[in-house]
């Protein structure tokens, strides 16, 4: 496949394929995918193991270098995290600037760009050494920019990390508690957080990971890379979609919990109407993702309380939809952001949130891709030809004749 598509670039001949549906971007090694058997491995481990077994530091290590790690590479990897979780007190200031119902993903892009202006020691992308660094500064620092994000929107002081706490555990604590109340992890919060992350920590050539390999491509840095992958997960279509599930759901409570209604407006396509939550690019049967959040997202609930009644629409909502021949004939499944929305709620996160949550999930996946693309001789710039479709050659007509 490989050589053809290089034979290919030789001729001449331009591959029209609009959303790249059928474009092999980059050979990987990270992440696969068979979208009909729903399977779902990172580095060869499947997604079951890893969401039952691993935490998502253990996840991120495997992601970035390839193998799990040994217990001294994970206590040397976790204790480097913990090092780097404080932000410059004067990039602090930088959450002053934004309007306070900012949404907190172009603030945590803004965030992570701005790192590659307190961190000039270490952008070479071809320094391995830099690389490393980087990547342990944003896996620390991003969980303190999204908190921080967070805090600022509600109006309350920012917390410094506590780095005696896991990552998650962390990341709880400077998002809900308060400097001088101690703030008391609920353990089932946390573990359910971490697998979640887990789920979200790469799918290889998505859109947003995408988007940080091409902007590497130039040779840009690990922090400005990032920063674009975290706007194009903003898209409602993308990342977006966890956020736009609950809008959903809350629309057809609304609306009398009429699930029915809600189906009929989806199938006549009723402009920006979608299932959202279902569908996906490349699984075209159940997201391995959705069946394990499903499962655990019942129990969750019952011990941190929930949305019972938006959980039951949800529930309707998907048994209504797998059973009509509209959602069966472009198979149609629930992808993993149906079901975990009403997980981030039920642990306190506002609904403008969540996407950031699926932000701190992906960063490893972004992470690891950039450092494959950067090392890898075949990588060429991203530079996509088109088809042009616009005037002829025409002349040029003074103001005064047009
Ligand atoms: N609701 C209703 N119809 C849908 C949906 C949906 N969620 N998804 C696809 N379709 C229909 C399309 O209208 C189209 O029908 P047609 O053939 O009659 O025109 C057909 O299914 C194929 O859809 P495409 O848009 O061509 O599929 P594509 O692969 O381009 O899109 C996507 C995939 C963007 C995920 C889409 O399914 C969607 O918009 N889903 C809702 C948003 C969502 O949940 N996104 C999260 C994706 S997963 C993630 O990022 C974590």
């Amino acid at each position: 496949g490989i050589q053809l598509g290089k034979l290919l670039a030789q001729t001449g001949y331009i591959t029209y394929d609009p959303g790249f549906v059928n474009t092999g971007a980059a050979s990987s090694a990270i992440t696969y995918i068979d979208g009909d058997a729903g399977i779902l491995r990172y580095r060869g481990y499947p997604i079951e193991q890893l969401a039952e077994r691993s935490t998502f530091v253990e996840v991120s290590y495997l992601l970035i270098h390839g193998e799990l790690p040994n217990k001294q590479q994970l206590e040397d990897f976790t204790s480097k995290i913990n090092r780097h979780t404080l932000l410059h007190e004067d990039l602090k200031r930088f959450f002053d600037g934004f309007p306070r119902d900012a949404h907190p993903m172009p603030v945590l892009s803004s965030a992570v760009s701005a790192l590659s202006t307190f961190y000039q020691d270490a952008l070479d992308p071809f320094d391995k050494s830099n690389v490393d660094l980087s990547t342990v500064r944003l896996l620390a620092k991003v969980p303190t920019i999204a908190a921080y994000a967070y805090k600022k929107s509600i109006g309350q002081p920012f917390l410094y990390p506590d780095n005696s706490l896991g990552l998650v555990e962390n990341f709880l604590r400077m998002t809900f508690g308060l400097p001088a109340e101690p703030y008391e992890i609920d353990p089932v919060m946390a573990k359910a957080l971490d697998q979640l992350f887990i789920l979200h920590a790469d799918h290889e050539q998505n859109c947003s990971t995408s988007t940080v390999r091409l902007v590497g491509s130039s040779e840009a840095n690990l922090f400005a890379s990032i920063s674009a992958g975290v706007m194009a997960l903003f898209g409602p279509l993308h990342g977006g979609a966890n956020s736009a599930v609950l809008d959903m759901l809350e629309g057809i409570k609304a609306d009398g919990g009429n699930v029915d209604r809600f189906v009929e407006r989806v199938k006549n396509k009723e402009p920006g109407v979608r299932l959202m939550g279902f569908g996906h690019r490349v699984y075209k049967n159940y997201d391995p993702r959705a069946k394990i959040i499903k499962k655990t997202a019942d129990e969750i609930l019952s011990k941190i309380g929930g949305n019972d009644e938006l959980l039951d629409i949800a529930k309707r909502l998907e048994e209504r939809a797998l059973s009509d021949d509209y959602f069966v004939e472009r198979k149609l499944y629930p992808n993993v952001d149906f079901y975990t929305g009403l997980i981030y709620r039920a642990m306190g996160f506002p609904t403008q949130f969540f996407t950031v949550l699926f932000a701190l999930g992906r960063l490893p996946g972004w992470i690891a891709h950039w450092r494959e693309m950067i090392e890898d001789p075949e990588t060429k710039i991203g530079r996509p030809r088109q088809i042009y479709t616009g005037a002829k050659e025409r002349d040029y007509k003074p103001l005064s004749e047009r």
